[in-house]
């Protein structure tokens, strides 16, 4: 086995002898004099190889990406790189083998990358080759390993629950697996482990976690990969300060130790009202304010037509008026279009007021509206008026999108937030009907409130980072009657609830402990703590947006017997 790491020698190691492996990452030959850059997981360090060296004419055959065992002794370097760790020294190379050759590269292994995304997505082996993405699965692994320590510390069990599984209640299309012997049934990936879970806390097992792979068939974005991994975490006779408190601890301990950043003891916390009506998003970025602005009650009277609506709202962008011309205002009514806002009025505030709107109001309205902004020189205003969910969420778009060009978005900050009194129901437009804002499992915050769905909340939290939903979670139901009137209200027929989840009402008549959890996506947390948006930089091998492995070409075809074992005919 390898006894060094390249990167771990300095001065103090000279004319130690020692033997290295790894990859020639670069070679140069000056005055006859052949430098090679050799890399292992660990870094790079420096080989020399004479002319007058047995092996020179091998040495000169090297080519970038050879895998290479060299023995040597450790010297300090005339000319040192302080752009390496081991900058102070090199290997003068006393024997050499060269373990295996590499063809050309489809691309070079290096920092600053050019290649295309889908290039590097075929060749993923190669491209974990390249620092960033090695550093961002240590992270990963360093995530995971500090998990394991803090659950582990505080008694909970590790326990794995089924791939091969029924439909979970998560809402995002399931992928199926065709049973060969039960033909023409399916087993479903699981959503999340969210059922067994539930059961596990049936069993007694009081506080479990999982570090649990999940699967979803639904569009993805920057922060979603069809199959990702949850640290998901269940505790029995506990309420949401329980959780809170634990979940607190977690992230405390996690960045403490791996970024050494001191967090908070206790999160803030936000109502989902409170987040929807100030930042426009039930994900809200806390690290920077520009927080919108109710304006409805000034125009209740107006007879300015645009804002006789349900809801007139604004962003104020402090200090910028002079950095949004025309032609760039333009450009944000056509952003906030794409949430089918269709306006959007601005006010330039200076001596002169400059605005597309201003002059239309009355006095009493333009002199209400400079003093509940407490406008400033130089202040640009934004207003939306509309529907009130059209009108929070572009601006709380919009907000973003500002706070972005006009760069004041601090990135070494971690603003942890908890979102609580989520809405128990949410309309679906597509299904015409109530569904479950998280899961139909969750404990509503009033029994009696069920009726009124607009405003039924429930007993279900989310932690945000920087703007990303990074984790999830509720006070469950243990109650069977609640949830049978839960299923009620959500239309769910008594078939559909014994055809879907008949095991776990079974289970529920077995003595059920009050139960909660929560449970944090480690692909989204690995993102935030390696400072990337792209959730594929934090994934070995991940999918693209098409969910298509470019690396493996899966999905694919099967063959035709396969085919029949499992019963299935594919429509053309
Ligand atoms: P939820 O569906 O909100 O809750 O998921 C929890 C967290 O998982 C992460 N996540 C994803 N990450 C990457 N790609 C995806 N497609 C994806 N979907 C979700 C997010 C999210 O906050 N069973 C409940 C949890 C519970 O109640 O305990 C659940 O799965 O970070």
């Amino acid at each position: 086995m390898k006894k060094y790491n390249n990167n771990d020698f300095s001065i103090k190691d000279i004319d130690k002898e020692v033997t290295l492996y790894g990859w020639a990452s670069k070679k140069r030959n000056l005055g006859g004099i052949i430098f090679i850059d050799l890399r292992d997981r660990s870094g790079i360090i420096q080989l020399v190889i004479n002319p007058d060296n047995p092996n020179y004419d091998l040495a000169l055959q090297i080519k970038n990406e050879y895998v290479l065992e060299i023995t040597g002794v450790i010297k300090k370097r005339e000319h040192s790189n302080p752009n390496l760790k081991t900058g102070e020294v090199e290997v003068l190379v006393s024997s050499l083998t060269i373990l295996n050759k590499s063809e050309e590269l489809p691309f070079e292994i290096s920092d600053d990358i050019t290649a295309l995304e889908d290039t590097r997505l075929k060749y993923r082996y190669l491209d974990l080759r390249r620092n960033q993405l090695k550093n961002n699965l240590i992270m990963r692994h360093k995530i995971v390993t500090e998990i394991r320590n803090y659950l582990n510390n505080l008694d909970f069990l590790e326990i794995e629950t089924p791939i091969l599984c029924k439909s979970t209640p998560e809402g995002a299309r399931d992928y199926l697996v065709p049973s060969r012997i039960n033909k023409g049934s399916f087993y479903a990936l699981p959503q999340s482990p969210q059922l067994f879970k539930q059961l596990l806390m049936v069993s007694g097992m009081e506080k479990y976690y999982q570090i649990a792979r999940c699967f979803r068939d639904e569009d993805l974005r920057a922060d979603r990969q069809p199959e990702f991994t949850q640290i998901d975490i269940e505790m029995s006779f506990v309420t949401e300060e329980d959780i809170f408190k634990l979940v607190e601890g977690m992230f405390k301990q996690l960045f403490k130790n791996i970024k050494n950043i001191d967090l908070p003891n206790v999160f803030p916390r936000i109502k989902y009202v409170d987040a929807i009506n100030m930042y426009g998003s039930d994900k809200p970025d806390t690290r920077f304010e520009m927080l919108i602005n109710d304006l409805t009650s000034i125009f209740k009277n107006t007879n300015f037509t645009p804002f006789q609506k349900e809801e007139v709202n604004c962003i104020v962008v402090k200090n910028k008026a002079d950095f949004y011309s025309r032609k760039k205002i333009d450009e944000l009514l056509e952003f906030i279009k794409i949430y089918d806002a269709d306006n959007l009025f601005w006010l330039k505030y200076s001596d002169q007021i400059s605005s597309s709107f201003y002059k239309n109001l009355s006095v009493e309205e333009q002199n209400s509206l400079i003093k509940n902004l407490s406008l400033e020189e130089n202040d640009l205003v934004l207003i939306v008026s509309g529907k009130r969910k059209i009108v929070k969420t572009a601006l709380g778009a919009l907000r973003l999108k500002i706070a972005k060009e006009i760069d004041i978005i601090d990135k070494d900050k971690y603003n942890f937030l908890w979102v609580t009194d989520f809405p128990m129901f949410e309309y679906s437009e597509k299904e015409n009907r109530y569904i479950a804002c998280h899961h139909p499992f969750t404990m509503p915050n009033d029994v009696n409130m069920l009726d009124d769905k607009e405003n039924c909340y429930a007993r279900a939290y989310d932690i945000v980072l920087n703007g990303y939903e990074l984790a999830s979670g509720s006070i469950r139901i243990h109650d069977p009657k609640i949830q049978q009137i839960v299923f009620e209200k959500l239309g769910i027929s008594k078939e559909e609830q014994e055809a879907k989840f008949g095991f776990l009402l079974e289970a529920f008549k077995y003595g059920v402990p009050p139960h909660a959890g929560i449970a944090p996506g480690l692909e989204r947390l690995t993102m935030l703590m390696c400072n990337t948006d792209n959730i594929r930089d934090v994934v070995a091998f991940p999918k693209t947006a098409s969910a298509y492995d470019l690396l493996t070409k899966a999905p694919s075809t099967v063959s035709e017997n396969q085919l029949k074992d499992l019963g299935i005919e594919v429509i053309k």
